[in-house]
């Protein structure tokens, strides 16, 4: 079969208007500024508005990233929507935006992988463009995190914001830039590292489970933190391996999760930290919007103009635990 090489056309992000700063958190639970900053580079995150919610923000950013690519809503035959924090359990949020957007020939789905999913999502769009089954692909990463933050717990609300990134994948030939190389997609199992216990068919909704917490994300930090140092380097070396190697690497653009995770792999792999990009620091960590709102805002500041013929590794992990990449040329 012959593939079609496969490229992203456009960028797009949407962060809500309100800021939810380290010293607000002062207010809120037992912690300070001064902590969360040396813990995790974090000092802000957004926070959606009442009545705003994973579609409306989804919405905005694909619509962003349909300008920039050229692409009429209705020439998307697929959305892939990544989320741990749909609008309900169904239907998807996908089928929301599809209907926001006017994309009246498209199907889509949404795809649970948590921090990984738009890694994920990049890699499943890739497939259809590459088998010629789609020409264009929105695929999207959107979380509001707010919603299901324990707001008593100072061991995970102070890291989490909300936030929407999108790409649109078409032929390389249409997208003019940033050629889908490769990508890959793992898992870890350990299902109570970071979880959402309540809601499902496991635990499902009733008092018991509202008085028990088990609707809030839970996580244990410290087994999250090492899986994550651990990960990251080895996937950015697999990475980039059959690509040339460190040498073609322009940049690494990471999971946004603590910038101290990020200054670790930068060492383990011997790699200057210049070389990753990170904007923790204004949005916390913000689960499946985090890469494509970094790729927005790089290519808003100019940032992939100077490395144009070089490498950029997406890299992701998460709840599952799941981890993996994407890798275009830029
Ligand atoms: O996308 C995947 C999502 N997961 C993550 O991003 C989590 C990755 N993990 C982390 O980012 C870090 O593990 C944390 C930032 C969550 C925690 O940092 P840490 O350096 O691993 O701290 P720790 O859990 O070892 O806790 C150190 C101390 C503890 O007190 P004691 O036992 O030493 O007295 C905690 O109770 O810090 C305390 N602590 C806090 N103190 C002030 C925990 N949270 C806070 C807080 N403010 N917010």
């Amino acid at each position: 079969m012959n593939l079609v090489p496969a490229g992203i056309a456009g960028f797009g992000s949407c962060l809500p208007e309100r800021r939810l700063t380290n010293f607000d958190l002062e207010k809120i639970v037992d912690t300070t500024d001064e902590w969360i900053q040396q813990r995790t580079g974090i000092r802000e995150r957004r926070i959606a508005a009442d009545g705003e919610f994973s579609s409306d923000l989804a919405t905005r950013a694909a619509r962003m990233a349909l300008e920039d690519a050229g692409v009429a809503p209705d020439e998307i035959d697929l959305v892939v929507l990544a989320t741990a924090t749909p609008d309900q359990q169904f239907p998807a949020t996908a089928v929301q935006v599809i209907e926001s957007l006017g994309c009246t020939r498209a199907g889509g789905w949404d795809l649970s992988a948590a921090c990984s999913g738009f890694v994920f999502g990049v890699q499943a769009g890739a497939q259809y463009v590459r088998a010629g089954t789609a020409r264009a692909v929105l695929v999207i990463g959107v979380e509001t995190l707010s919603r299901i933050m324990d707001y008593t717990d100072r061991t995970t609300c102070i890291l989490f914001g909300d936030g929407a990134g999108a790409v649109v994948l078409t032929p390389h030939e249409r997208s003019g830039g940033f050629e889908y190389l490769d990508g890959f997609l793992g898992s870890a199992p350990d299902h109570d590292a970071i979880i959402r216990p309540g809601g499902g068919s496991r635990k499902p909704a009733s008092h018991a489970t509202v008085d028990n917490g088990d609707h809030f994300l839970k996580m244990d930090g410290r087994r999250t933190f090492k899986f994550a140092v651990r990960t990251f380097a080895d996937l950015v070396e697999r990475s980039v391996a059959e690509h040339g190697g460190f040498d073609q690497l322009g940049v690494v653009v990471p999971h946004q999760m603590n910038q101290r995770i990020i200054e670790a792999a930068a060492e383990r792999l011997g790699l200057p930290i210049e070389r990753f990009f990170s904007n923790v620091h204004k949005y916390g960590n913000t689960s499946a919007a985090s890469i494509p709102i970094a790729m927005r805002e790089m290519r808003e500041d100019g940032l992939f103009t100077p490395l144009a013929g070089k490498l950029a590794c997406m890299v992701a992990f998460g709840s599952g635990l799941s981890f993996g990449y994407f890798l275009v040329r830029v």
